[in-house]
């Protein structure tokens, strides 16, 4: 079961931007929910994001971006002396919350060209798939997916038992990359239960394997 929890006091619902049509909520879907990802689909994506890379490290974090990882991690209370796998980290929108909040953090992206934009020195920098990571099985103790793509099969296998998945979505429901939490557990492997909320434009969900 997921607890819903009231919105932050400075929550503001996010303007029309992407729904349920956008191509890109229709592949996150479609991943969540056991469709295969093929060769071409990295390709795709992964040129989609090198080209959008500059100027989507010139956004850095901004406070409303900021704001539902931030509430996340308050009131969500996913355990912070830990070792965090961010999944799709992208310019390191969420590297630089995390640096200096969690014990260790690792940044995963398929996009040379957004890790190239990512800051150095705050944690390492890993290019990879997340439908295949380069992970031992347990090797996280949360996995954080801020706007990016749910792999179930992966997440759950490089996630300890009694880790937590972080699932933000910076727009809410208008992120084109965008399920629901109740989805989200749905998609996992086995039962979850965990809280969400809304803070930012965006919403949160931090859950734990029930
Ligand atoms: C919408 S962006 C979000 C980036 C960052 N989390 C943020 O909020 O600024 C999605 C990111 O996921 C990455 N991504 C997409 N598919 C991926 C995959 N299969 N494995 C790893 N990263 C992937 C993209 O390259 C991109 O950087």
């Amino acid at each position: 079961m997921i607890v819903g929890l009231p919105a932050h006091p400075d929550y503001c619902a996010p303007d029309v931007h992407a729904g349920p049509d956008h191509p890109m909520r229709q592949l996150t879907r479609a991943m969540a929910f056991g469709e295969p990802w093929t060769p071409s689909d990295a390709a795709r994506v992964a040129a989609l994001f090198d080209g959008l890379a500059a100027e989507w490290s010139d956004r850095h974090v901004d406070p409303t971006k900021a704001a539902p990882v931030l509430d996340a991690i308050e009131r969500g209370m996913p355990p912070l002396d830990a070792r965090w796998i961010e999944l799709g980290a992208g310019t390191g929108a969420g590297t630089r919350l995390l640096h200096g909040r969690v014990r260790e953090q690792i940044s995963v992206d398929l996009s040379e060209q957004m890790l190239a934009h990512a800051p150095t020195g705050l944690a390492p920098k890993v290019r990879a798939d997340s439908s295949c990571l380069p992970f031992a099985d347990d090797a996280a103790d949360v996995v954080l997916l801020i706007n990016m793509l749910l792999f179930p099969t992966e997440v759950d296998r490089i996630l300890r038992p009694g880790g937590h998945v972080v699932w933000v979505n910076t727009l809410g429901d208008q992120t084109p990359i965008h399920l629901p939490p109740s989805d989200v557990a749905a998609a996992l492997p086995g039962a979850w239960t965990g809280v969400a909320s809304n803070a930012g434009c965006g919403l949160w969900s931090v859950l734990r394997r029930a």
